[in-house]
């Protein structure tokens, strides 16, 4: 099978499914060669501000299930990952895109390199460090609308867009996890229907980390299938320009 056909197969056979059978664990292997893939996801500045929390005893999955609010998706997985926003880790991230470059400096830095020490040592605080009184959400905006007057430029900064950054990279690590869950023979179901404040504080999260989805894994019933899979009409939704 070529790689199209293996790839189209996949994305047919991956359905949220919501009831798990019981008596089929999911190898650990499955999962941890799904994280590992993951972890290869496209994200913002590879900052991989993100966090896998593998929900494994049979006691903490019936607390998570709980908390996703007894959704038969959850109580009926064998496993369950949560995907998390770790904003907060854009120090140590960029100290350790620092410590990698540096460790590939022979002599006088590349162009290159001085590129990459410029983007981690000056652009990425910038864009991450707090800024409580927003004076730094000020000066962007300046920046940007002077910026911006007359050619194109990138736009960004402030708490929302770290925000978003954050949950945009969480969510690609998370589709990976599904698509490679699914190319190993097993099913998912991607939740966002949790208490968001209880599960942040049972999975010990510092403030700034938020919960993107959590993925319930097992193998898949017919009965957890929901019906056809409808979407409305690819000419309603993809534009040529
Ligand atoms: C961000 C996100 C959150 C979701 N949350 C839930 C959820 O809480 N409960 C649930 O049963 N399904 C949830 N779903 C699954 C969607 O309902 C499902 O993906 C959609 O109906 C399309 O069906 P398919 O995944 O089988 O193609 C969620 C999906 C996404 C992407």
């Amino acid at each position: 099978m070529s790689q199209q056909e293996n790839f189209e197969q996949v994305i047919q056979f991956r359905r949220s499914n919501r009831k798990f059978d019981p008596n089929v664990p999911v190898p650990a292997e499955v999962i941890e060669r799904s994280l590992q893939r993951s972890i290869l996801s496209p994200n913002s500045s590879n900052m991989q501000l993100w966090g896998f929390h593998w929900i494994n005893t049979p006691k903490e999955k019936a607390i998570v299930a709980e908390l996703c609010l007894g959704q038969s998706a959850a109580k009926t997985a064998q496993e369950l990952v949560v995907f998390v926003t770790r904003p907060d880790l854009w120090k140590q991230r960029k100290n350790w895109h620092l410590g990698q470059v540096q460790k590939e400096i022979k002599g006088e830095p590349t162009k290159a390199q001085k590129m990459m020490l410029q983007y981690y040592g000056k652009v990425m605080p910038l864009l991450y460090a707090a800024d409580p009184f927003r004076i730094m959400a000020a000066l962007r905006l300046t920046v940007s609308f002077f910026g911006g007057l007359t050619k194109p430029f990138y736009r960004t900064g402030g708490a929302a867009a770290v925000r978003i950054v954050t949950h945009k990279s969480c969510a690609l690590a998370a589709q990976t996890f599904m698509l490679s869950v699914a190319a190993e023979g097993f099913h998912s179901c991607p939740l966002e229907g949790f208490d968001e404040k209880r599960l942040k504080r049972y999975l010990k999260l510092p403030r700034r980390a938020e919960i993107n989805m959590v993925i319930a894994v097992g193998l898949g019933t017919e009965p957890g299938i929901w019906g056809e899979r409808v979407r409305v009409p690819y000419e309603e939704v993809v534009k040529k320009h």
